[in-house]
């Protein structure tokens, strides 16, 4: 995704302000685990630590939130992070009305006060002094001090922070200061192992189960092509659009040279290359 088309679709409106923050999951998320990720994130709720998800593109860390949150009866505040927000965007701003000047809590306020776990997406994105004002919430503090009004918001129970970031991207873990990496607990979360993957394509798309194990066999060819220069892999998100695909009538081949090749590389070998192997795996 372009920095342009991000920014437009990340931006803090207004109206979005307004809307009520937190939303309770109330239905079971589907969340297939790969390791012990489930009963480490559930410590750290209870220890009260926040949490780093590391991970690539469409590698389940959204999915894996969601079902946590429903795990642990808490609300889900989601702020996706781009270099253009600001403090005031997390915290709250005063909105002038026809009535006169209001204080609107920001939504991570809101989730600070409603003890709802606060998840920020792609962290790396945020500038360093918004990243900052996290500090006090990630300590035994666990306050949040809103310099416009000279409140200090004490964190309610169940409050909790979550972050992710995707590690190919250009920024990097070490663009974040020691002194904010260090208030997490790190977690790398991963493309799941085969048989897990073949399930969750199946379950997610409605396909059979041979052509989800096609996919995945498929995928992990593809994501071999990593040490040739192949800059992104398909990730699980993309084999479940490919299968959805095909689950609906169109042709195997069709359906992973539209949905599974195309949105990777522009690079007429390595694509030539990708097509080989669709034509290898689905004779
Ligand atoms: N372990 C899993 N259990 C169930 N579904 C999964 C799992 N992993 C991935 N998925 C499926 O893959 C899709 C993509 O996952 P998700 O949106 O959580 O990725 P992400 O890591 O948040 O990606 P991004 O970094 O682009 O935001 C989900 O909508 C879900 O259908
Ligand atoms: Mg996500």
């Amino acid at each position: 995704m372009t920095p342009t088309l991000q920014k437009a679709r990340h931006n803090v409106s207004v109206d979005e302000l307004l809307k009520p923050a937190a939303n309770l999951v109330e239905e079971e998320p589907y969340y297939l685990p790969s390791g012990p990720e489930v009963s480490i994130f559930e410590q750290c709720h209870l220890q009260k630590l926040a949490v780093m998800l590391k991970g690539p593109t469409g590698c389940g860390k959204t999915r894996f939130v969601e079902y946590m949150a429903w795990r642990m009866g808490r609300p889900l505040v989601t702020i996706p992070c781009h270099d253009d927000l600001t403090a005031s965007d997390l915290i709250g701003r005063y909105l002038i009305r026809h009535d006169g000047t209001v204080w609107q809590d920001g939504p991570l306020t809101r989730a600070v006060r409603e003890g709802a776990i606060c998840y920020l997406d792609e962290v790396v994105e945020a500038r360093q002094d918004t990243v900052v004002i996290l500090h006090a919430l990630t300590d035994h503090r666990r306050i949040l001090p809103i310099d416009k009004t000279g409140e200090t918001v004490r964190a309610a129970p169940g409050f909790q922070l979550v972050v992710s970031y995707n590690p190919g991207y250009q920024r990097m873990l070490k663009d974040l200061k020691p002194s904010t990496r260090q208030r997490f607990v790190a977690m790398d979360l991963d493309f799941p192992p085969a048989e897990q993957e073949a399930r969750i394509v199946t379950r997610e798309s409605g396909t059979d189960e041979p052509t989800a194990r096609g996919l995945v066999d498929l995928a992990h060819r593809i994501r071999s092509l990593r040490d040739r220069g192949l800059a992104e892999v398909p990730s699980t998100r993309l084999l479940i659009a490919t299968a959805s695909l095909v689950s609906n009538g169109i042709p195997v081949k069709e359906a992973c040279y539209a949905a599974l090749i195309s949105p990777l590389s522009d690079d007429e070998s390595l694509v030539g290359a990708m097509r080989d192997l669709v034509d290898a795996t689905f004779v």
